[in-house]
């Protein structure tokens, strides 16, 4: 099925049509700003922007940085606080005229990584990071998704994994990446003592520098990165809402 990929980050809106079962992108994938404040109806206007850029009438599905239940957003770490409560398939469907499904990013993500990139054919437990303005989580027992798992949150050394070893926390405090592969070396180890997975993803756009950090996370369980790379959200959501 083809269905519009959209991926709605802390900093920018990317969006392109996929084939859902090949995960192939179909055409040049764009971004755009995500707006500040990122309210409900700034990032709606945007999405529809999107949606009216590939003149798309199909179903669209989007990778939201939040808990998203059934449809509904739960929380906001990195988005504007009126998001909670907000039922986010509706507002976007009524909005554009599309049918659209929202899920969290990481999920999304995960989802990608685990059909048609760096996790295909694994089983057992694995356990994908998307690290960037913020720490995403999303796990796989089995091939089954455990949805909202939201483990960047989980306190740690006082904080929080997210606000310890996210991206923008390397940028905001200028670690190097020996300083900083060493926090999210901890911050892995500290999962891997919680939950002993088989392997895990880094996704997210960390996982385009792996090279740079890599020798740092030393940990019991293979580390590797995300092979869709910074497209693995739209692409994961994208076929979350092929199955709706
Ligand atoms: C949010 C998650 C999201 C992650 C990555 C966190 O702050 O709570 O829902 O997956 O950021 O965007």
């Amino acid at each position: 099925m083809e269905v519009l990929g959209i991926d709605f980050g802390g900093t920018g809106i990317k969006g392109a049509p996929i084939d859902t079962t090949t995960a192939e992108i179909l055409q040049e994938r764009i971004r755009l700003e995500t707006p500040q404040p990122s309210t409900p109806e700034a990032v709606a206007d945007t999405i529809k922007q999107m949606i009216d850029h590939f003149q798309w009438k199909g179903k669209v599905g989007v990778g939201f940085p939040a808990v998203v239940q059934n449809g509904v957003v739960k929380t906001a770490a990195n988005i504007d606080k009126s998001w909670i409560g907000v039922h986010v398939d509706q507002l976007l469907s009524l909005k554009t005229g599309c049918e659209v499904h929202a899920v969290n990013d990481a999920d999304a993500a995960g989802m990608a990584e685990l059909y048609h990139g760096a996790g295909k054919g694994n089983g057992g437990i694995v356990m994908l990071l998307t690290i960037g303005t913020g720490i995403g989580t999303t796990f796989f027992v089995n091939g089954e998704l455990f949805p909202n798992t939201e483990l960047g949150h989980i306190q740690f050394n006082k904080e929080t994994v997210e606000k310890y070893a996210s991206d923008a926390m390397r940028k905001k405090l200028d670690l190097n990446w020996k300083k900083w592969g060493g926090r999210l070396n901890e911050a892995l180890t500290y999962y891997e003592q919680l939950f002993y997975p088989d392997l895990f993803i880094i996704g997210g756009g960390a996982s385009k520098r792996m090279d740079k950090f890599q020798e740092y996370l030393i940990l019991k369980t293979p580390v590797i990165p995300a092979q869709l790379q910074n497209n693995a959200g739209l692409i994961g959501a994208a076929m979350f809402a092929s199955k709706k």
